[in-house]
């Protein structure tokens, strides 16, 4: 933007999840893993004390003092395009948390590129988050440790995107690990890395975007959210972590029929993830194909939050000689994953893309991702 070199490049990929979908904000289990797409942001210092971002988004360039960005968040937050509010309250969000004077730091241009696909639901959002944290962190002197950079970056989606998510996208950003998950307690915030030996069991992970547009910051997110906190307390529970799967006959009777569904997907989805955990530890990757379609079909019937074109995608992949296959991320649209052997990845590219288009659906993007390292410095 100056021109002159960066003072530094960081970066910080998307993620997929596994399994354990919406159970994040209910205080439960995750497993995520940070995927082979990042988004990079170089800093350069500047002496004014203001903040100015541009990216690859748009050519859009949006700049406010440091000093300000208090008053822009939340109630002004529309002053600004809406993918720059990510960084944007990235930074105000760690001067928050550390309490440091917005005068005690330096001003910052940002330059932003992301290969983190839009509304896929890979987490565009907090591949943004996390690289811009981790600049922020080193050339402001912060000293947060990752644990702290994720929660800055949630509080940044929470507070001034306005979007109510969980906290898992940035915990797998920040602290993915190549060919692992992270196995992550969203109570705790313990994490354990989990191998995934995709490779070596001869298993491809197959992203079928199906370019269905979502939005966590309006409807169907909010909603589902409303019902397991509603759910919650009728059973009497900080959080549905607390219920297991032996507390269902009784939620079955306290609660009514839309809120009995949310919750049972919640515990049995907190279920499936501790299963996963140990299957994959003790069997490997290629047994835990009935966790992931029993997570879908929890997904679809109970929680509701799929749509005609993800349920085709995991079908189409199925058939094709998929393991197992679930959409992934919030739901209402984005991607589904699938897991393949190797020489099936084209029959279930071909069969999602033929399975679309006798639907009627636009054409899905399908591709590859491998478990890949979360946040770091580039340059
Ligand atoms: C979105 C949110 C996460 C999580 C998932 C659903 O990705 O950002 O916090 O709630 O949906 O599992």
């Amino acid at each position: 933007m100056t021109g002159a070199d960066p003072a530094g490049v960081w970066s910080s990929p998307g993620r997929a999840n596994l399994i354990g979908e919406h159970t994040d904000y209910n205080d439960g289990f995750v497993l995520p893993f940070a995927i082979d797409r990042r988004t990079f942001v170089a800093l350069d210092t500047r002496e004014d004390g203001r903040i100015r971002v541009a990216s690859t988004f748009d050519g859009a360039v949006a700049e406010v003092a440091l000093d300000e960005l208090d008053d822009l968040f939340p109630d002004r937050r529309g002053d600004v395009p809406e993918w720059a509010t990510y960084p944007l309250g990235v930074a105000w969000a760690l001067l928050r948390t550390t309490g440091v004077a917005a005068d005690a730091v330096t001003g910052v241009d940002l330059a932003i590129a992301s290969e983190v696909p839009v509304g896929a639901g890979l987490s565009s959002s907090a591949a943004i988050e996390g690289s811009v944290a981790s600049a922020l962190n080193e050339t402001w002197g912060l000293g947060l440790d990752r644990v702290a950079l994720a929660q800055a970056g949630r509080l940044a989606e929470n507070e001034a995107v306005g979007a109510p998510t969980g906290i898992m996208d940035q915990m797998a950003s920040m602290l993915g690990q190549p060919d692992a998950a992270i196995f992550l307690d969203c109570r705790s915030l313990d994490t354990d890395v989990v191998d995934l030996g995709f490779a070596e069991a001869g298993l491809a992970l197959v992203v079928i975007d199906t370019q269905v547009e979502h939005s966590h910051a309006t409807g169907g997110y909010r909603e589902r959210r409303a019902a397991c906190e509603l759910g919650a307390r009728t059973m009497g529970v900080p959080a549905l972590r607390d219920l297991t799967v032996d507390d269902l006959p009784r939620a079955a009777t306290l609660l009514d029929d839309v809120t009995f569904r949310r919750v049972r997907h919640v515990v049995t989805e907190d279920q499936r993830v501790l299963d996963t955990v140990r299957v994959l530890r003790e069997e490997g990757p290629r047994a835990i194909g009935d966790l992931l379609v029993a997570s879908h079909a929890s997904m679809r019937d109970d929680f509701e939050i799929s749509v005609p074109e993800l349920d085709t995608a995991v079908e189409a992949a199925l058939r094709a000689g998929a393991i197992g296959a679930r959409m992934t991320g919030g739901g209402f649209g984005g991607a589904a994953i699938a897991l393949v052997p190797h020489a099936d990845v084209q029959a279930v590219t071909d069969a999602a893309a033929a399975a679309f288009e006798a639907s009627g659906f636009r054409a899905p993007h399908v591709f590859t991702v491998t478990p890949s390292a979360g946040a770091r410095r580039d340059a």
